[in-house]
Formats: C-alpha cells, structure tokens, sequence
C-alpha cells in the first residue's frame, strides 16, 4: 500500500521507515523544510538506535521518499498517517492545531478517497472532531475519508524495535474496511516479514502481536491510559522510597518482590528522580484535563504528577543535607537525557537538577553520553565535559541523574582519586550503597538508608 506520513518527528520517522522497511512504498514530508533536506540527503535528524539503518535500507530499496510539497504527499498515499506534535497548551490540554491544519490542507487537494490515520497521541474525541473537519472543508464530493486512530507506544531510545516487536497493535475505527486495510497495513509486522535491524540471525520466537480493533474513543482513550498508568506506577515506587527513608526498608527490595507478582510486573517500578521526557508529563496533564472536562476528577493522576515533581525537591534536600552549603561548591552531573539511549532532554529531571544547583550558585560540570549539544543550548554558565572522569575532576560532589550504562559501570575507584571529596548522589539507584561504602564514598540515592 502507498502510505503518506506527514510529520517527522520521531514518531512520523520511525513508522515511515518500519512501514517502508516492512515492504510499503512511503513519502514523508514536514513543514520544516529544512529537516526534509537533510533527509534527503541521507541525513536523519533525530538520535534513535538502528533508525539510520533502516532509513538507509528502505531507501536503498526505493520505498522511502521525502518531500516538503505536502500536495504531492497527500496525494501519493492510499493511506495519510498524521504525526505532527500535539504539545501542551498553558492548561495543559493538547494543541491540536497541527491536525487541524492538516485536515484543511487533505480537504484542500486530495483527488481521491483516503484513510486517515491518527498516529499523533490525541485526547479522546479527537477523531470525531477530525471526521467533522475533513467533511466541513470538503464540501461534498465523492471522496470518502476514513478516520482511524492508530496510538503508538514507542519508547525513545527503542522506538525501533517497539514497532518491528509491539506487545499490540490498536486500531480505532468506525468501518469494518478501514480495520481491514489496517490489518493489511500492519500484516508484514505481524507476520515477521521484514529484515529485523536487531536480530540479524532472524527475530527469536515470540507470541504474535494481538492485533486489536476498537471504537476511535477506545483507541484514543487506550493511549492515555496507557501511559498514565505507567507513570502512576513509577510515583507509586517514589512513594514506596520515600517511606522506605522513613522505616528503614529499601525499596529495590521491596518493588523486586512486588514485580513477582504478575499482577503487579516488575516494570516501571524504578524509583529515583520520577519520569520525564515529552510523553508522560504531557499525557497526564492532557488526560486531567479531558478528564475535567467532561466532570470526572483525576485526582489520583493529580497526585502521581505532584509525586513526579517532588522527586527534584527530594533530590536536592539529599544534596544540600550532605554538602551543607551548595554555594560555591563543584558539583558534576552525570547525565543530562531524560533517560538512557535518548538525546531527548525534554522535560528532563536532570536538566532541572542543573538549573537549581545553579541558582543555589554551584559550578556545575556536566556530561551526558548524546545529549549535550541540545542542553548547551539552554545551560548558560554550565562546563560541559565529554568524558565523565573530566566531569567529576576535583567535584565535592557527583549527582547521578541519568540511567547510562556508561555510569552503571563507572570506575568509581578512579572516580574517586580525581574528586575533592567522595561523595555521590544517585538519583536512578544505580549503585550498591555497601560497593560504593567499601570505596570510602559518602552515598544517598532513593529509598535506601
Ligand atoms: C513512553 C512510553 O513508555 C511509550 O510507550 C510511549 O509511547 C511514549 O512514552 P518514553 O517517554 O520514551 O516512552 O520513556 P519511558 O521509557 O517510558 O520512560 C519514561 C520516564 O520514566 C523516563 O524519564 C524514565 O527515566 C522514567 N522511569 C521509567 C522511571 O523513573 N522509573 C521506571 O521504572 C521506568
């Protein structure tokens, strides 16, 4: 099938280039001309593991095309997926005037019926709206437009293999045919017919994806669910740590045999520093709001958000407790994504630690594996450093903001030698708090006295 994408962000780029390496011949195209130049120069804009590869392979294989003339994409595809950003507004609520926007301009100059893929993480009622759109601008006519919502729940830093490996594909429809031409759309996937970038050898065995077909509001309501749940679960073990401080217990111990239990799964129970990046933040506030609005109060997400930003203030507690005065002290900060295997410093904790310390009038060193370039740009006054012993040099203090496995396997023995005073701060657990006393380091992380 021809597939049209227009956004290409990192969702519009990583399903265009799956669905392409997957067999379907696909044009991408963005308002941003100057990232569909780069694309088309083999370029790719954003830092995602294996995304190069299979942007290259597709190309190779002429099934991927880019193009700034959102004309020639709209008309090229049987099928439009629309994956431009929906962020925050001041209440919180999603800004939909992208999709807006792209609903007049396939009004505008489609020539011909077409299925309307919501691929953009959208609040409930989004597709009705949409529908009512795409009729409003399209005055008539013969052509049929079919609406689905299709959520995706890629995580960055494996947004690749989500999508060649989901758990489930959902697909919101209001016509038996739109599923139909979905499930035509996703079949490769689910049938494992395309070269997998992560296993070269051949995908290992695993149940088949469910393929799910629900209502659009289902669908939509899926996503936000989804992700509001996950992020309830990480200020429930936040939490659990902060008690854990107060009674003596340690939370790794305590979440571990929690996660046995299968109703309760051992993911997403990581306590430290709280979620971040440009999914979870936004996606509650956006699910509050429509909560709100249709009169039920969420107060339970309310409070998993208000956890998540206590995380900094617990965090910074911890680093004025054990330094005494911050003011004038040398602090690194290992880590500036707000996770490991992402250069995605959006609504970073890390980021936030940083500008905090700041304000309390620290020198700050800084390092971070793939973030840097993006957070010099908002960090005046801060020292970036490539390499991490650089960054720890003659510190009274390392703080530990992300989860990289470059950190995890710190050498803390030579860490320590270069530091005015061995004391580490660990906002993601990484450590052994009896490893890092045997190395005579002072050591605080989270729910572990
Ligand atoms: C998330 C969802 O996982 C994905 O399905 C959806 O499509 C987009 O949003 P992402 O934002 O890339 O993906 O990050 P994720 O891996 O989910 O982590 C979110 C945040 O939670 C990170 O800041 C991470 O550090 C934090 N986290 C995660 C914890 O603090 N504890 C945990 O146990 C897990």
């Amino acid at each position: 099938m021809r597939i049209s994408v227009i956004g290409c962000g990192y969702v519009g780029l990583v399903t265009g280039a799956c669905l392409a390496e997957a067999g379907h011949e696909v044009m991408c195209t963005d308002i941003d001309a100057a990232r569909i130049a780069q694309l088309q120069a083999g370029g790719v804009p954003i830092y995602e593991e294996h995304l190069e590869e299979v942007l290259v392979s597709a190309r190779k294989a002429g099934r991927i095309s880019y193009t700034s003339d959102a004309t020639e994409a709209i008309r090229f595809g049987d099928a439009i997926f629309i994956c431009v950003g929906t962020p925050p507004r001041e209440d919180g609520s999603a800004d939909l005037s992208a999709i807006d926007h792209v609903a007049q301009q396939i009004a505008a100059v489609a020539q011909n019926s077409k299925l309307i893929v919501e691929k953009s993480t959208v609040p409930a009622r989004t597709g009705q709206e949409l529908n009512r759109a795409l009729e409003a601008y399209s005055r008539g006519g013969s052509r049929r437009f079919a609406v689905v919502s299709n959520p995706e729940f890629l995580r960055e830093g494996t947004a690749v293999f989500d999508f060649f490996h989901p758990d489930r594909i959902v697909v919101g429809v209001d016509d038996e045919a739109a599923g139909t031409a979905m499930q035509s759309i996703y079949e490769p996937i689910l049938e494992h017919k395309f070269r997998c970038p992560m296993h070269q050898n051949g995908c290992p065995a695993e149940p088949k994806a469910e393929f799910l077909v629900t209502t659009i509001n289902s669908a939509e309501l899926i996503k936000h669910a989804s992700n509001s749940f996950l992020a309830l679960k990480i200020s429930y073990a936040n939490v659990i740590a902060d008690l854990c401080e107060k009674l003596d217990g340690n939370v790794e111990q305590v979440t571990h045999a929690m996660g046995l239990d299968p109703r309760i799964g051992t993911q997403f129970l990581k306590a430290g520093l709280g979620f971040g990046g440009f999914c979870f933040p936004k996606d509650i506030q956006a699910f509050i709001q429509l909560a709100g609005s249709v009169g039920v109060d969420f107060d339970i997400l309310k409070a998993a958000e208000r956890v998540n930003k206590e995380r900094i203030e617990r965090f910074l507690e911890k680093v004025k407790r054990a330094l005494w005065v911050v003011k004038g002290k040398k602090v690194a900060v290992l880590g500036l994504a707000f996770k490991a295997n992402t250069d995605d410093i959006r609504f970073s904790p890390a980021i936030e630690v940083i500008r905090r310390l700041v304000e309390e009038g620290a020198q700050v060193h800084t390092t971070d594996p793939e973030a840097m370039e993006k957070a010099k740009k908002i960090l005046p006054g801060v020292v970036f450093h490539a390499d991490p012993y650089e960054a720890v040099r003659e510190t009274h203090a390392a703080l530990v903001c992300t989860e990289w496995s470059l950190y995890r396997n710190l050498d803390w023995e030579r860490a320590g030698k270069l530091m005015a005073r061995r004391l580490v701060l660990d906002g993601r657990n990484l450590y052994s708090p009896k490893k890092m006393a045997d190395l005579g380091f002072e050591y605080f992380s989270f729910g572990r006295s």
